[in-house]
């Protein structure tokens, strides 16, 4: 079969490689009908993300049909329409049990690097390194699905690729942003960052009773976006954030921040920014937490910092000072996707929200090379890249 695959830094190729197979009686073997570049697909991209290895196979937003089933696998038939939630999980141990999905136990083979890098290991993910598990991805013909009885959820015809594709990740991932935040009707909600992240937690956040949502980014047609879905906007590359967050609440600051950038914040020739990118380049630090130091600093007293945004190693000045002295609470985490679909698919279902405003770029899953690299450079109003075979 056709894939897309990761062969170093800013290079991305087509390649013929083998079939996947049925593993385990707990696979389904899946033929993509649709997939998604993700932010996080960026990281690897840019050579963020440590053990990926020359020909590993990229995508863990992805949906289609059913073509083979594992004995144990009752639940799934060949036919079914599917999408595919981008951890890997069991569904039996303990953290699956407590619906934290993401931090599945028995779903990375290569826990032993995890929890050298992190003390514990997080789940299996689809095309995303050998730190987490080093499974083939999504951008490819078919994907071997893993727990396949516990993982993906069926879509209803009627409703296209583009509406449910992205309960795969970003909307759910949105979601969970805004819902950390514990919102409390009339709420004042900032989120960093308006990518396909930021649009969802936007949509999310007013969903969950925000008053106002307030949205950064620099980027115009995502600033657009990010108004055409409730938000009010600052642009961080004419003012100043801070400044901008003090006046519009009072100085009081937002209840709740929302970190949707990560570990790859630009920074504006903001000191700590510049002093982030040369320690990244030189690799004395993985992470440029630039947005977390100015949600930590933004954020009113006794507020919520939520990171969906994801980091990968250390990043350093994190104002902890800050974080304790107003008594703030931090929650982040790898989205736990299989604890939302059902829910979110139902609000898709209800009309309360259509996911495929987000979509920019339609492209043929051969486009591959360049979108990531258009993707990457926000070049030509992109937002969301959808690749589909052939088109
Ligand atoms: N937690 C999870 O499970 C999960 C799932 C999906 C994506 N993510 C992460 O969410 C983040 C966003 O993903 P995306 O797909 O929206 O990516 P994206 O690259 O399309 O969007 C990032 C946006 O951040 C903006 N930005 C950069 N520096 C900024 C700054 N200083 N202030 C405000 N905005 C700034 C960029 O202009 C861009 O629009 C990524 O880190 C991604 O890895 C996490
Ligand atoms: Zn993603
Ligand atoms: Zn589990």
């Amino acid at each position: 079969m056709k894939a897309n695959c990761w062969y170093g830094k800013t290079t991305v190729s087509v390649e013929e490689v083998p079939d996947p197979q049925i593993l385990n009686q707990r696979d389904a073997i899946v033929k993509i009908s649709s997939t998604a570049i993700c932010g996080s697909d960026l990281h690897l991209y840019n050579g963020f993300i440590p053990t990926m290895q020359r020909g590993d196979i990229l995508g863990h937003e992805f949906m289609g049909e059913v073509v083979e089933v594992g004995r144990e696998v009752k639940n799934l038939k060949i036919g079914d329409r599917v999408v595919v939630p981008f951890p890997i999980a069991c569904g039996k141990c303990y953290f699956c049990k407590e619906q934290m999905f993401s931090l599945c136990e028995n779903s990375n083979p290569n826990a032993w690097m995890a929890e050298k890098a992190f003390g514990h290991a997080a789940a299996g993910i689809f095309g995303y390194s050998h730190l987490t598990g080093g499974y083939a991805g999504g951008q490819a013909e078919y994907a071997r699905v893993p727990f396949a009885d516990v993982g993906p959820i069926k879509v209803p015809e009627y409703l296209s690729d583009e509406q449910v594709l992205f309960l795969s990740d970003i909307f759910p991932t949105g979601y969970m942003g805004a819902e950390m935040c514990d919102i409390k009707p009339g709420d004042t909600i900032a989120i960093w960052g308006c990518g396909p992240v930021g649009q969802f937690a936007i949509r999310s956040a007013l969903m969950l009773g925000a008053g106002r949502v307030i949205a950064i980014d620099e980027i115009p047609e995502r600033l657009a976006m990010a108004e055409a879905g409730g938000a009010e906007t600052i642009d961080f590359s004419k003012s100043d954030v801070y400044d901008e967050l003090m006046k519009r609440t009072g100085k009081r600051g937002p209840d709740s921040c929302i970190d949707a950038v990560g570990c790859e914040a630009s920074g504006h020739g903001a000191a700590d920014a510049v002093l982030d990118k040369v320690k990244a380049a030189t690799f004395l630090a993985i992470d440029r937490v630039h947005v977390l130091r100015q949600a930590i600093m933004c954020c009113r007293k006794a507020g919520t910092v939520s990171i969906p945004g994801v980091y990968v190693g250390l990043g350093d000045k994190i104002p902890l000072g800050a974080a304790m002295n107003k008594g703030l609470t931090i929650k982040t985490g790898q989205t736990h996707v299989q604890a939302y679909t059902k829910s979110l698919l139902q609000r898709i279902e209800a009309g309360d929200i259509d996911p495929s405003f987000v979509v920019t770029h339609p492209a043929s899953r051969e486009d591959a090379p360049a979108m990531y690299k258009k993707f990457r450079d926000k070049e030509d109003g992109v937002i969301k890249v959808v690749l589909r075979p052939g088109r």
